[in-house]
């Protein structure tokens, strides 16, 4: 299985850091959030991983070269129109090809390094489609939320929905497994939540045309450094490790 780390959105709440450089690349303890990404999928035991880089694209590029420092095999591509996480995913189709893959964040700091390989170990026992690592925020307004259905089916999802529309208090990790027909699912969406194609709205169609969706609670806890305090927030979970 291939990885896929999307980063190459224009962090806007991480101003004014990332003026100058990718909030893919601020620091949780010794390294960069964007290695810690790396890390998760590498034990899971996936070592090619495509990076999708769009702003400030260089940096990510110095700082993580082949990646043969830390023990993978890195591939970029590119995402000329920052149109939305789903418009990210899509632009490493033609590196990951027709196989399943394994997709986190680029500004994901989980502190249980299973976590990956669990939603991964899941995926292929219960033959899923699709699978959603989730969580609980404190805040479940700034993420896709989904609602439970038994056996850790997804029946529906919503992208950053208000208090009132959210149908559960269970939320997107930023970490999922695909098997390959999301990439045409995609093209089949429209703009959403915040004009962007969303890869909520794309999981959500495959639900819809009869797919296997499915979700796992990650293990341990995750924070995405998309904000300041998320920042300091993940270093202060890094030193309780
Ligand atoms: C993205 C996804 C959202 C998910 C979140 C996790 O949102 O669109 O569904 O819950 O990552 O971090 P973003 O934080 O990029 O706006």
């Amino acid at each position: 299985m291939k990885g896929l780390i999307p980063a190459a959105g224009k962090g806007t709440r991480m101003k004014p850091f990332t003026k100058a450089y990718p909030k893919e690349l601020l620091p949780v303890g010794e390294k960069a959030v964007i290695e810690h990404a790396i890390e998760d999928l590498k034990n899971a035991g996936i070592e090619e991983i495509v990076i999708v880089v769009g702003w400030k694209q260089h940096a990510i590029l110095d700082y993580l070269g082949s990646g043969k420092e830390i023990g993978v095999q890195l591939t970029y591509v590119v995402q000329d129109d920052r149109n939305g996480l789903a418009g990210a995913v899509k632009a490493g189709e033609h590196v990951i090809g027709d196989e399943e893959f394994a997709v986190i964040l680029g500004d994901n700091y989980v502190d249980n390094k299973k976590s990956m390989k669990d939603i991964v170990n899941f995926h292929e026992e219960k033959n899923m489609d699709a699978t959603i690592g989730t969580f609980k925020p404190d805040d479940i307004t700034s993420y896709g939320v989904i609602d439970p259905g038994e056996n850790n089916i997804v029946k529906r999802m919503v992208e950053k929905p208000s208090k009132g529309e959210a149908p559960s208090n269970i939320a997107i990790s930023g970490m999922y497994v695909f098997k390959p027909e999301i990439f045409n699912t995609i093209e089949k969406i429209g703009r959403g939540k915040g004009d962007e194609y969303q890869l909520t709205d794309a999981i959500d169609k495959m639900r819809q045309n009869g797919s296997k969706v499915g979700y796992r609670n990650i293990k341990g806890s995750r924070i995405d450094v998309g904000t300041p305090e998320r920042l300091r927030e993940a270093n202060r979970e890094f030193d309780l490790r």
